[in-house]
Protein backbone atom coordinates (compact mmCIF):
# COMPACT_ATOMS: atom_id res chain seq x y z
CA UNK A 1 0.00 0.00 0.00
CA UNK A 2 1.81 3.25 -0.98
CA UNK A 3 0.40 5.23 1.86
CA UNK A 4 2.31 2.27 3.96
CA UNK A 5 5.15 3.13 2.20
CA UNK A 6 5.21 6.84 2.42
CA UNK A 7 5.03 6.81 5.75
CA UNK A 8 7.97 4.33 6.34
CA UNK A 9 10.06 6.60 4.13
CA UNK A 10 9.08 9.64 6.37
CA UNK A 11 9.96 7.80 9.49
CA UNK A 12 13.29 6.60 7.84
CA UNK A 13 14.18 10.37 6.72
CA UNK A 14 13.61 11.75 10.25
CA UNK A 15 15.83 9.69 11.94
CA UNK A 16 18.52 10.56 9.03
CA UNK A 17 17.66 14.36 9.46
CA UNK A 18 18.94 15.50 12.02
CA UNK A 19 22.59 14.49 10.77
CA UNK A 20 22.11 15.76 7.23
CA UNK A 21 20.36 19.36 7.87
CA UNK A 22 22.43 19.52 11.30
CA UNK A 23 21.08 22.51 13.78
CA UNK A 24 19.68 25.75 11.87
CA UNK A 25 20.31 28.99 14.05
CA UNK A 26 17.06 30.56 14.94
CA UNK A 27 15.18 27.98 13.33
CA UNK A 28 13.27 24.69 15.46
CA UNK A 29 14.39 21.47 14.22
CA UNK A 30 12.19 19.66 11.66
CA UNK A 31 10.70 16.92 12.55
CA UNK A 32 8.87 14.71 9.32
CA UNK A 33 7.04 12.46 11.21
CA UNK A 34 5.00 15.38 12.99
CA UNK A 35 4.76 16.79 9.03
CA UNK A 36 3.27 14.05 8.22
CA UNK A 37 0.97 14.33 10.31
CA UNK A 38 0.27 17.84 9.61
CA UNK A 39 0.03 17.47 5.64
CA UNK A 40 -3.70 16.78 5.52
CA UNK A 41 -4.84 20.29 4.96
CA UNK A 42 -1.44 20.84 2.05
CA UNK A 43 -2.32 17.14 0.58
CA UNK A 44 -5.86 18.72 -1.06
CA UNK A 45 -3.62 21.04 -3.02
CA UNK A 46 -0.10 19.85 -3.59
CA UNK A 47 -0.75 16.27 -2.88
CA UNK A 48 -2.42 15.52 -6.27
CA UNK A 49 -0.62 14.13 -9.28
CA UNK A 50 0.31 16.15 -11.88
CA UNK A 51 0.57 19.10 -9.22
CA UNK A 52 -3.16 20.45 -10.11
CA UNK A 53 -5.65 21.31 -7.51
CA UNK A 54 -8.92 19.64 -8.50
CA UNK A 55 -11.40 21.95 -6.71
CA UNK A 56 -13.05 24.27 -7.45
CA UNK A 57 -11.43 24.61 -11.09
CA UNK A 58 -7.70 22.68 -11.85
CA UNK A 59 -5.19 25.24 -11.45
CA UNK A 60 -1.29 24.14 -11.54
CA UNK A 61 0.14 24.18 -7.78
CA UNK A 62 4.17 24.39 -7.50
CA UNK A 63 5.95 20.72 -6.38
CA UNK A 64 7.39 20.90 -2.94
CA UNK A 65 7.95 17.61 -2.65
CA UNK A 66 11.45 16.99 -2.49
CA UNK A 67 12.34 20.65 -2.41
CA UNK A 68 15.09 21.60 0.02
CA UNK A 69 13.27 22.02 3.47
CA UNK A 70 15.08 25.62 4.28
CA UNK A 71 13.51 27.00 1.05
CA UNK A 72 10.20 25.74 2.00
CA UNK A 73 9.90 27.13 5.59
CA UNK A 74 11.32 30.23 3.94
CA UNK A 75 8.71 30.27 1.38
CA UNK A 76 5.80 29.66 3.74
CA UNK A 77 7.06 32.27 6.19
CA UNK A 78 7.33 35.04 3.42
CA UNK A 79 3.69 33.79 2.84
CA UNK A 80 2.47 34.21 6.29
CA UNK A 81 4.82 37.79 6.55
CA UNK A 82 2.79 38.79 3.62
CA UNK A 83 6.05 38.72 1.42
CA UNK A 84 4.49 36.40 -0.81
CA UNK A 85 0.95 37.45 -1.63
CA UNK A 86 -1.07 34.31 -2.78
CA UNK A 87 -4.38 34.80 -1.04
CA UNK A 88 -4.41 30.33 -0.43
CA UNK A 89 -1.36 30.17 0.65
CA UNK A 90 -1.41 33.20 2.63
CA UNK A 91 -4.32 31.90 4.57
CA UNK A 92 -2.43 28.61 5.03
CA UNK A 93 0.47 29.65 6.14
CA UNK A 94 -0.93 32.23 8.46
CA UNK A 95 -2.34 29.36 10.35
CA UNK A 96 1.04 27.57 11.14
CA UNK A 97 3.43 28.32 13.75
CA UNK A 98 7.70 27.93 13.10
CA UNK A 99 7.73 24.36 14.42
CA UNK A 100 4.60 23.46 12.21
CA UNK A 101 6.31 24.73 9.33
CA UNK A 102 9.75 23.51 10.08
CA UNK A 103 7.70 19.85 10.41
CA UNK A 104 6.01 20.24 7.29
CA UNK A 105 9.68 21.11 5.54
CA UNK A 106 11.16 18.19 6.85
CA UNK A 107 8.18 16.23 5.84
CA UNK A 108 8.34 17.39 2.14
CA UNK A 109 12.21 17.89 1.41
CA UNK A 110 12.30 13.75 2.15
CA UNK A 111 8.78 12.91 0.54
CA UNK A 112 9.15 11.19 -2.94
CA UNK A 113 8.64 13.11 -5.93
CA UNK A 114 5.14 11.94 -7.36
CA UNK A 115 4.97 10.34 -10.59
CA UNK A 116 3.21 12.87 -13.19
CA UNK A 117 0.51 10.85 -14.59
CA UNK A 118 -0.66 13.29 -17.71
C1 LIG B 1 -5.83 25.96 -1.62
C2 LIG B 1 -4.73 25.20 -2.22
C3 LIG B 1 -3.44 25.10 -1.41
C4 LIG B 1 -3.28 24.57 -0.14
C5 LIG B 1 -4.34 23.95 0.75
C6 LIG B 1 -1.86 24.66 0.16
N1 LIG B 1 -1.20 25.24 -0.88
FE1 LIG B 1 0.79 25.68 -0.94
N2 LIG B 1 0.53 26.63 -2.72
C7 LIG B 1 -0.65 26.72 -3.43
C8 LIG B 1 -0.46 27.55 -4.62
C9 LIG B 1 -1.52 27.89 -5.67
C10 LIG B 1 0.89 27.98 -4.56
C11 LIG B 1 1.60 28.93 -5.54
C12 LIG B 1 1.37 30.31 -4.97
C13 LIG B 1 2.17 31.38 -5.61
O1 LIG B 1 2.11 31.52 -6.83
O2 LIG B 1 2.87 32.10 -4.85
C14 LIG B 1 1.48 27.38 -3.36
C15 LIG B 1 2.81 27.54 -2.98
C16 LIG B 1 3.42 26.88 -1.93
C17 LIG B 1 4.83 26.93 -1.60
C18 LIG B 1 5.90 27.70 -2.36
C19 LIG B 1 6.50 26.74 -3.38
C20 LIG B 1 7.59 27.36 -4.21
O3 LIG B 1 8.14 26.62 -5.06
O4 LIG B 1 7.92 28.53 -4.03
C21 LIG B 1 5.03 26.16 -0.51
C22 LIG B 1 6.34 25.88 0.21
C23 LIG B 1 3.73 25.63 -0.13
N3 LIG B 1 2.79 26.08 -1.01
C24 LIG B 1 3.52 24.79 0.96
C25 LIG B 1 2.26 24.41 1.42
C26 LIG B 1 2.05 23.70 2.65
C27 LIG B 1 3.15 23.20 3.57
C28 LIG B 1 0.69 23.55 2.78
C29 LIG B 1 -0.07 22.93 3.95
C30 LIG B 1 0.22 23.50 5.26
C31 LIG B 1 0.08 24.16 1.61
N4 LIG B 1 1.05 24.68 0.82
C32 LIG B 1 -1.28 24.21 1.34
C33 LIG B 1 -1.86 26.11 -3.08
C34 LIG B 1 -2.13 25.53 -1.85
Amino acid sequence: MPRTIYLRAAAAIALIMPVIAGPQANAPAGDAVAGSKKNQMCAGCHGIVGWRTAFPEVYKVPKIGGQYAPYLVKALQEYKSGERSHPSMRAIAASLTDQDMADLAAYYSGAPEPKANK
